[in-house]
């Protein structure tokens, strides 16, 4: 049984596979929408999501599969003291698939151990969020064509976005891939990533804290929200929740054809004059969500 916690559980080709699947869908939606008939997916947001669970959901429905779970984890038993293991065995008797966030990193993992069904990780803690990898990789596919020879800034929460974390880790898997990463001082990419990930794969990376420095350079600009939950002292986001805002001046260097990706959800780090941009990509990319996850749901079904 395959589960999905890392982004590195997958294989290039079964990325590849996996987005070749996601086109499909797209072009034949009728053809897929019975594949999951009689299937359930149970979706455990024991932190708030609105894509991520709501597109894993919308992605089963439209397969023809229905869904149980709880987005608030203080409506079920985790709040008289049960364990995520146990609440994955009893929750695998009702369910196929279970997706699956948490604010501890390395509670689905923990998770996949005791599970009887697969597991996907819907975003642990500050760690990896490799579904919104997966949709950043069919965006990126999708919008530029190719996966490979592109310079990709990074702007915002580089030390607490697990969607950061999750990306490098499988762009750094294609050929000539580079990194800008723009950041405060305080909120830099951890050590973990630089020693294990960048360093170890021979990848081209500089840092910066001025984001209009290599503007002129970037094919894709991926921007992030400062995570707010992982501050442990509200007087220092305070202080750099407004570090950048991108607008339509911050631009003016940029290419043509960059794409401005971001997860979602926006704050104030991208001004939204910069929404009519042609360049603008982040809404799509919510879209793009839910194909992907059709597609993952039917690979760890295994439904042909
Ligand atoms: C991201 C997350 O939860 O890490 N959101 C998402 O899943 N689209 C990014 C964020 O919350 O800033």
């Amino acid at each position: 049984m395959k589960h999905l916690i890392d982004i590195k559980d997958l294989s290039i080709e079964e990325i590849n596979d996996l987005i070749e699947v996601a086109k499909d869908i797209i072009n034949n939606r009728e053809k897929y929408s019975h594949k999951c008939d009689g299937r359930k997916l149970a979706t455990l947001f024991f932190e708030p999501s609105t894509r991520t669970r709501l597109s894993f959901e919308a992605a089963m429905m439209e397969l023809g599969g229905n869904v149980i779970g709880f987005s608030d984890s203080s409506s079920s038993s985790t709040s008289k003291g049960e364990t995520v293991s146990d609440t994955i065995r009893v929750v695998g008797c009702y369910s196929d698939i279970i997706a699956m966030r948490h604010p501890k990193e390395g509670a689905p993992l923990v998770a996949s151990m005791k599970s009887t069904v697969p597991i996907i990780n819907a975003g642990d803690g500050g760690h990896n969020h490799p579904t919104q990898t997966l949709t950043d990789l069919l965006t990126i596919q999708s919008e530029k064509g190719r996966m490979d020879n592109l310079t990709i800034g990074l702007c915002g929460d580089l030390k607490f976005g697990r969607t950061v974390h999750s990306l490098i880790t499988a762009m750094t898997r294609y050929k000539n891939i580079k990194f800008v990463l723009i950041s405060p001082k305080e909120l830099e990419i951890p050590e973990y990533i630089k020693k294990e990930v960048l360093d170890k794969n021979n990848i081209e990376y500089v840092e910066t804290n001025d984001i209009e420095e290599y503007m002129a350079d970037l094919d894709i600009l991926y921007m992030t929200r400062v995570q707010k939950e992982r501050f442990f002292n509200e007087a220092d986001y305070i202080r750099l929740k407004d570090y950048y805002i991108l607008n339509k001046e911050k631009l003016e260097k940029a290419k043509n054809d960059l794409i401005i990706m971001h997860p979602l959800p926006r704050v104030n780090e991208i001004s939204t004059d910069v929404d009519e941009d042609k360049r603008a990509c982040y809404f799509k990319q919510a879209e793009y969500g839910k194909y992907i996850r059709m597609a993952l749901i039917l690979k760890l079904l295994e439904v042909e």
